[in-house]
């Protein structure tokens, strides 16, 4: 698929089944990360890969989280958040490990990790890998970010769940972008 085609055509596949990208397939999808732009060449991005049973490692953190939250949680609720990992065969966790007193504003060192992410969902689907970027609660919780052994300082920019789409996959959208186009207000 040649790269404009990929980046008309992405969409996310929720519903990821096994096989998960093979430890070349990472690799490429790794290489297409690394060539985020990134102001100050800082190389903010990290990532951990949790295949297998380290998802449910990650379970388990989630649901210690959600017990900080809130200690009364039902069964059905940290079974819930035990399972979500679960749900693809590989989840990359893409977190922004930040400088906080560089010149370069925080917020961008983030949105070069966030661009990483993207360049790693065009190219899973340009390589026919299922991709879909979720954050939620677990996202910025600080003891979730301290058992994956990162800082509150830092951010949690994606779960990427990555595997081989299963199910009926939704249409292309056929959206225009002119709504989004804005002049420059009258002086
Ligand atoms: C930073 C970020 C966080 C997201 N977090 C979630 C999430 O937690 N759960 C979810 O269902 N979708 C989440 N999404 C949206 C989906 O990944 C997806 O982009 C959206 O459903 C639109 O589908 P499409 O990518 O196929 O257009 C997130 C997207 C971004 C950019």
């Amino acid at each position: 698929m040649d790269a404009i085609t990929a980046l008309h055509t992405r969409l996310s596949t929720p519903r990821l089944t096994d096989p998960g990208p093979s430890q070349d397939d990472l690799a490429c999808l790794l290489r297409a990360a690394m060539r985020a732009p990134d102001h100050g060449i800082l190389r903010p991005w990290r990532f951990v890969i949790l295949e297998g049973d380290q998802r449910k490692l990650l379970g388990e953190i989630f649901a210690a989280a959600q017990l900080v939250d809130d200690p009364e949680s039902e069964p059905a609720v940290l079974d819930k958040v035990r399972s979500n990992p679960l749900r693809a065969p590989t989840v990359m966790v893409v977190v922004a490990e930040t400088d906080v007193g560089n010149r370069v504003p925080v917020v961008e060192q983030v949105m070069a990790v966030a661009a990483a992410t993207q360049n790693m969902m065009v190219a899973a689907h340009a390589m026919g890998i299922g991709a879909m970027w979720r954050t939620g609660r677990m996202a910025s919780h600080d003891l979730v970010k301290e058992r994956l052994g990162f800082a509150s300082k830092d951010e949690v920019v994606a779960y990427l769940y990555l595997g081989t789409p299963t199910g009926s996959c939704k249409a292309l959208p056929d959206e225009s972008y002119e709504p989004y186009l804005r002049e420059l207000p009258n002086a």
